[in-house]
């Protein structure tokens, strides 16, 4: 299983004062020395944390690989095809959530959707859909011809007890192999943590975590490299 970590959370620190530090990009290249298989960042319409400059040293320095996570509008769209990220990972956007709240409904947005897929497949950029774990989207998410899903881990990570936590937990593990069965590669993430990502990381059908905020966090008291060690250790393991 992979480890991506995602670095938008250096870029909101750089942004609460302005200026150029910390910056994502060296956040990113110290991930790598320490463990990290891949970046992610996610290049909001509004540039509140993550703007062009970082993605673009991101794409010319990244060694690993980079997931560009996005929204489907035009402007972003045209960004991702300049940029050839390695992934593409199409999620909803809205302006006024504090970070992305849910899946993607492809189900209910499949035209749209199957063009987003199409346009990014002719620059030749893997696709994966973030989407809530249920089997209508999974369903969905073949039909718009994606390669692979980010399964939403949120309301795993935000049940408060032990039964609702296994209950969403295996709501994940049967969503991962229906995916499989179905030629889908499977990631997932969202509010995974170090006490948390055990009972995910231990679904065989799951290729890839993308964890960002957890990681970010840990690292203001250890340094990120501690911090990058010890979940590369986690999912791993
Ligand atoms: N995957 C997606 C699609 C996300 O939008 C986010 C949040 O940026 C993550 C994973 C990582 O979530 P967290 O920061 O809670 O680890």
């Amino acid at each position: 299983m992979r480890f991506c970590l995602n670095v938008d959370h250096v870029a909101t620190i750089r942004e609460a004062r302005g200026g150029n530090e910390p910056d994502p990009v060296t956040a990113a290249l110290l991930a790598e020395l320490y463990g990290a298989d891949g970046i992610v960042c996610h290049l909001r319409e509004d540039r509140r944390h993550i703007n062009d400059r970082d993605l673009r040293l991101l794409r010319e320095s990244v060694q690993t690989k980079l997931d560009m996570e996005m929204a489907i509008i035009d402007e972003i769209m045209g960004i991702c095809v300049e940029t050839l990220p390695d992934l593409a990972t199409l999620v909803p956007e809205r302006r006024q959530e504090v970070t992305t709240e849910g899946g993607l409904d492809v189900a209910g947005n499949l035209s749209r959707v199957m063009k987003a897929v199409t346009e990014l497949h002719a620059y030749e950029i893997e696709v994966s859909l973030f989407v809530d774990p249920e089997h209508e989207q999974v369903e969905a998410a073949v039909e718009a011809g994606a390669d692979i899903i980010e399964i939403h881990t949120g309301d795993y990570a935000n049940a408060l007890t032990y039964e609702d936590l296994e209950r969403e937990r295996k709501r994940v593990a049967e969503i991962a192999a229906y995916a499989k069965s179905k030629g889908l590669g499977v990631n997932a993430g969202h509010g995974l943590n170090y006490l948390n990502v055990e009972g995910i990381a231990s679904i065989p059908e799951i290729d890839e975590l993308s964890i960002g905020h957890a990681v970010i966090s840990r690292a203001v008291f250890v340094g990120l490299p501690e911090a990058v060690r010890e979940m590369a250790r986690l999912v791993k393991k």
